[in-house]
């Protein structure tokens, strides 16, 4: 296994790479859920998000319905089946609920698909267009680790709402936004030694270049073990972790994932705030739980990452990570797991120049994870 210290400069591992999938960035995550009306209504309760558009029964779709939530540049599309026996009752049945699909914006999605697909993407489903009176969406999809899949969605000649064939939704329940701002990055759990086969698919399948990794002697506990690779797109704006579980004293976070999940997924999506105070506060009071850090943590952490602009009490009273890089530091905090099975959270992040991940955080928050496995027995 190559592995690159932390002390390493982020660097290109792959810096030939052609960019030839141009990404603006993410298009829609759609998480396939059990109750999608009800899921709708929680991310709007708890996370702030606005109702934006609506398919089912009532714009014609037989087979399934869908909620589209906005907040700032996150779109998040819930969806669950109709009628019993269908793909996505199968893939919640198997999974729990889940992050389907993460679509990405490009300005080709005809290109999109034959560039991937010429270098070994398996195709989902072939371009197609959509259309209707306030114009035309070209969309395409290649499938990426376990169930997951890409959907490459090019906009340029749309004005409607969200796709054709979603209808604007109006709600007289509209809680306010707490700050979210876009996708930070998202990371996927895949299963045992398959971590370099992934980094290849997005090296040399999408373009993207691998910024940093982290081996399992850096990212352990005494228990718990993994090994990550960051792979980004071009312009930065896409952001891909990936995790491997590693050999640890007892089962690692990343192995009770694959286990739950039953399968490779989208372990956590990691939103952007310009407040983390505000916006973690909120989310608070919204009935949103985090992990639970240790007040230790808080007594020598300003030693490890030097002055910062917050002031320490509201960031130890709210559990609120921090770690630094070279280019600046970063404000960080982990919610459980937000479905009856421990796999997909949500990160909170805000920048301050740092543009790594939160390494330094790795081992305060294993053992925040760990305290949580040793409750559910799954340690
Ligand atoms: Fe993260």
């Amino acid at each position: 296994m190559e592995t690159k210290n932390d002390t390493t400069p982020i660097e290109k591992v792959f810096p030939d790479a052609e960019d030839f999938l141009p990404i603006n960035g993410t298009d829609y995550i759609e998480l396939y859920v059990g109750n999608a009306k009800q899921a709708a209504h929680f991310y709007k309760t708890a996370f702030g998000f606005q109702s934006l558009a609506y398919a089912g029964l009532s714009t014609g779709v037989k087979d399934r319905e869908s909620y589209v939530l906005i907040q700032d540049k996150i779109r998040l599309v819930l969806t669950s089946p109709l009628k019993s026996g269908a793909d996505i009752g199968k893939h919640i049945d198997k999974h729990g609920d889940g992050v389907k699909a993460v679509a990405l914006f490009v300005d080709d999605a005809f290109s999109a698909f034959d560039e991937t697909t010429k270098r070994g993407a398996r195709p989902y489903f072939e371009p197609k267009t959509l259309s209707d009176d306030l114009g035309e969406v070209r969309m395409s999809g290649i499938h990426t680790y376990g169930e997951t899949v890409h959907i490459f969605v090019e906009r340029k000649n749309y004005n409607g709402i969200f796709l054709p064939g979603y209808q604007k939704w109006e709600s007289h329940y509209n809680p306010t936004p707490i700050g979210l701002k876009y996708i930070d990055h998202m990371v996927g759990n895949v299963g045992w030694n398959e971590m370099n086969t992934w980094v290849k698919f997005y090296a040399e399948v999408m373009g993207f270049t691998q910024l940093i990794s982290f081996d399992d002697k850096e990212i352990s506990t005494d228990y718990t073990a993994l090994m990550s690779k960051v792979m980004s797109n071009g312009n930065g704006r896409i952001k891909f972790p990936i995790n491997e579980p590693a050999e640890g004293k007892k089962k690692s976070q990343i192995e009770e994932y694959l286990d739950f999940y039953e399968g490779a997924g989208v372990q956590h999506i990691a939103v952007a705030t310009d407040n983390i105070i505000e916006t973690v506060m909120a989310l608070r009071d919204r009935g949103v739980d985090f992990l639970y850090v240790p007040d230790t943590y808080y007594e020598d952490v300003l030693d490890r990452v030097g002055e910062i602009d917050e002031d320490l009490k509201p960031l130890k009273e709210l559990g609120i990570l921090i770690d630094r890089d070279d280019e600046g530091y970063l404000l960080q905090i982990f919610t459980k797991p937000v479905n009856p099975r421990p796999t997909m959270f949500f990160e909170i992040i805000q920048r301050k120049g740092a543009k790594s991940f939160g390494k330094g955080n790795f081992k305060a928050l294993f053992e925040a994870i760990e305290r949580e496995q040793e409750l559910r027995g799954t340690l």
